[in-house]
């Protein structure tokens, strides 16, 4: 569907960038995806030409024809990564090939061009290295890079669109939860669903994450911070979080968390705790749970801990489960498991600990 990219990123730099201290200032507490970063890199395709125009250019809003297809049909897919100051203060990613190739999957569910890898990554790197300035003290946080795609052909009848746009922009992040939350509480959601099979659950789309406002509104309304969605045919197992991965830490030491069926996203964080956990001598099965053996568990004092994971969240222990029949608790303190895999991970994603797997890359 598409061809590989011959041409080198044009780059156009910001003429007026703000001032070291601005930013500075900027950084001391950037909270989540409102510090944006001065420049983004824009790459387009055309059918029968292929990608092409590859740019780095000043952050501005983008001009879109009201009728690109992204804006009524959706067509739209992103990624969620983030570059980390070394100690040396180098930036480094965390597995960018990873996010190139679920961008890829995402694409083809989504029937859209295929991002080469190469070009993928390439985009993130120039990104990053043109704004390095912008990535937080290890202390504050990362820079969250967010590349995206989206369907700009001027035309409303419903089919794969012959235009896109591949864009990728960055923001500071601290904490995605607040840091003096302690463990957070999630809402059950009972009612409506995120995926179903055959479904889009896999993809990270745009519209699985529209799918999920309502819940969400739900579980703030009920003092919740996330929510926990469970499978649509039955809603008898758990599947994931608005947008993070689950897992349970038992009594036997061993780590469970709900297999990859085609409903959840192939979460990079979840697949690197589970390596690292391995890599420790932790058993891990990749299991189905069902909520109510989950609720029994955790009366039983089987569950010793639960943990949501994902590049934005990394690793938040999970204190209380909430629905409209009650709450279950589960502890209000981070529990030992979820503290050291935080910390194992969180070690090499920011270059403080011997990379044993390949994953930390430099932007060259
Ligand atoms: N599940 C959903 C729905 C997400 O949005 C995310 C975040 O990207 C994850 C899981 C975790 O994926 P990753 O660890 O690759 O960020
Ligand atoms: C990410 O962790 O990258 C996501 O896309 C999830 C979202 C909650 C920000």
């Amino acid at each position: 569907m598409s061809q590989p990219i011959k041409t080198a990123f044009t780059i156009t730099p910001k003429a007026d960038r703000i001032s070291a201290a601005e930013r500075e200032e900027l950084l001391k507490a950037p909270g989540f995806g409102r510090v944006f970063s001065e420049h983004m890199a824009v790459v387009t395709y055309t059918e029968g030409k292929g990608w092409h125009t590859p740019e780095i250019l000043p952050r501005q809003p983008l001009q879109l024809d009201p009728a690109a297809s992204v804006l009524h049909y959706a067509q739209e897919i992103f990624e969620g990564m983030k570059a980390y100051r070394s100690p040396t203060g180098e930036p480094l990613l965390f597995r960018p090939d990873a996010n190139a190739r679920r961008f890829r999957r995402s694409a083809e569910r989504m029937a859209m061009a295929q991002v080469p890898e190469e070009l993928f990554l390439d985009a993130v790197k120039q990104l990053v290295k043109i704004d390095a300035d912008w990535i937080p003290a290890p202390e504050v946080g990362t820079l969250y890079i967010r590349p995206f795609m989206i369907a700009t052909e001027v035309a409303l009848g419903v089919k794969p669109s012959a235009e896109y746009k591949f864009i990728v922009i960055a923001c500071a992040a601290g904490d995605y939860f607040s840091k003096d939350a302690g463990p957070v509480t999630v809402w059950v959601e009972e009612n409506t669903v995120r995926a179903s099979r055959g479904g889009t659950g896999e993809a990270k789309c745009g519209g699985n994450y529209a799918a999920s406002l309502t819940a969400q509104q739900e579980a703030k309304e009920n003092g919740c911070h996330q929510v926990l969605f469970l499978d649509a045919s039955e809603r008898k197992w758990i599947e994931e979080m608005g947008g993070m991965n689950i897992v349970a830490a038992l009594d036997d030491g061993s780590l469970l968390t709900p297999p990859l069926k085609g409903t959840i996203l192939h979460g990079i964080t979840r697949d690197s705790l589970l390596t690292l956990a391995r890599s420790q001598g932790l058993t891990v099965r990749e299991e189905p749970y069902a909520i109510d053996q989950l609720y029994a568990d955790i009366a039983s004092g089987r569950l010793r801990e639960l943990f949501a994971c994902g590049t934005a969240a990394v690793v938040t222990p999970i204190g209380t489960l909430k629905t409209s029949k009650g709450e279950h608790v589960i502890s209000k303190e981070t529990g030992a498991v979820t503290a050291s895999l935080r910390q194992a991970l969180c070690d090499m994603q920011f270059g403080r600990t011997h990379d044993t797997q390949g994953w930390v890359h430099t932007v060259g």
